[in-house]
């Protein structure tokens, strides 16, 4: 199933393990706001939480089972019955529900942490399944730490969940401790190795411990993963998610590379992100590939010079595919007479040349003191310092 499917799901769990990103809870109701975006920006699941943890947990699973409609809705439980039944509990009125039950697969985990031997893991594994199949069968299964787990145990815990029931098998980079090229290897390696993997959609979930984990993500996709969790923005626990307009922008603008496609509604990316950063009071950073102010903004007088000519010789893919404003022509000190004259000739000016390197000397010494100049600031420039001096 995996192999030769050009379609990567898209799973986002911007509302559970990015609700986990330090000072980024959110109530019940900025939840089901935040899906009800997500929904429309076309992802494939929507992870609303975890509901084990909380009564606000539940209740946000509960609410946003019950009104998104269009896309699957997964809730996340440990392999206990307790868990999936009160994961369940909240799902159950979903129009497409999704059970995913993790277990730690790592020795550092099993020795520490969960004090269990690799045989009770898979037996807890596959008795954790056959109980959560009893109420769906869109069952995924999650194996914890598998970047640092052992490779065969892995293959292994992945043939015993399959048998027991899992349609999806995710393989989490819980600590971002993998980098590409060993995480590209693991997903060639499980996917030649699994037995019944072919019946199933190969997951990755990565954390950016190491600033890898798109590089990782798209390192698994190019290896055989179809499913991809991402968080909007990269939120998430520590150091954050795999960027969901990252993964995506990269394989939308590299599609001659990768050849493959997601359901999602690129120009929609912007607004999602602002609605996310505006929920959880979390600013984001100006230099944030895809959805960062400075994305689309052109500084430097060489860039603006070949931009004006040709978009494509200074940007890679448009603002507007990503939603982002058309207005991205700052003027700083960097910029030349080009952006200027330009800047100018959309105001309705039709300035001489020497009026355009009177203003382009008049704005960069104002731009030594406050860096940027907006377009308002040329324009007072250009009629009180230019013609009117
Ligand atoms: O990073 C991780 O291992 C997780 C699991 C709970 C799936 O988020
Ligand atoms: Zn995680």
């Amino acid at each position: 199933m995996v192999a030769n499917d050009p379609r990567v799901y898209v799973y986002d769990t911007t509302l559970r393990d990015g609700e986990q990103s330090p000072g980024a809870s959110m109530n019940p109701d900025e939840k089901l706001l935040l899906a009800m975006q997500l929904e429309k920006l076309g992802v494939d699941v929507i992870e609303a939480g975890f509901p084990i943890c909380s009564t606000e947990d539940f209740r946000a699973v509960q609410m946003i089972a019950k009104q998104v409609r269009e896309v699957q809705v997964a809730a996340l439980a440990r392999a206990n019955p307790r868990d999936i039944d009160c994961a369940w509990e909240a799902l159950r009125e979903a129009a497409c529900p999704r059970l995913n039950v993790f277990i730690a697969a790592s020795d550092i985990h099993l020795r520490h942490q969960l004090k269990k031997s690799r045989s009770e893991v898979i037996e807890l594994a596959v008795a954790s399944l056959v109980h959560a199949r009893h109420y769906t069968k869109n069952l995924e299964f999650s194996a914890m730490d598998a970047g640092r787990a052992e490779r065969t145990f892995l293959k292994e815990l992945f043939e015993a969940a399959i048998a027991a029931g899992a349609k999806v098998v995710n393989v989490p980079d819980t600590v971002g401790y993998s980098v590409p090229e060993e995480l590209g290897e693991l997903f060639r390696y499980l996917l030649a190795e699994t037995k019944g993997i072919d019946k199933v959609i190969l997951s990755v979930h990565c954390h950016d411990d190491l600033g890898l984990a798109t590089a990782n993500t798209l390192a698994a996709v190019r290896n055989g993963a179809r499913q991809v969790k991402c968080t909007m923005n990269g939120i998430g626990e520590r150091a954050g998610n795999a960027a969901l307009e990252e993964v995506v922008m990269a394989l939308a603008t590299r599609k001659n590379f990768y050849g493959l496609e997601t359901g999602i509604r690129t120009e929609k990316l912007f607004y999602t992100s602002q609605l996310l950063s505006r929920i959880i009071k979390m600013p984001v950073p100006p230099n944030k590939a895809i959805v960062g102010a400075n994305a689309f903004v052109h500084e430097s007088g060489i860039h603006q010079d070949g931009l004006l000519k040709e978009r494509s010789t200074y940007e890679i893919m448009t603002p507007q595919s990503v939603g982002a404003s058309e207005c991205n022509l700052v003027l700083g000190r960097h910029s030349g007479s080009h952006a200027v004259k330009n800047a100018l000739m959309g105001m309705g000016y039709r300035p001489t040349e020497e009026e355009v390197a009177l203003a382009v000397q008049h704005f960069k010494q104002r731009a030594s003191g406050c860096k940027i100049i907006g377009i308002e600031d040329l324009e007072e420039i250009f009629c009180q310092e230019v013609r009117h001096k």
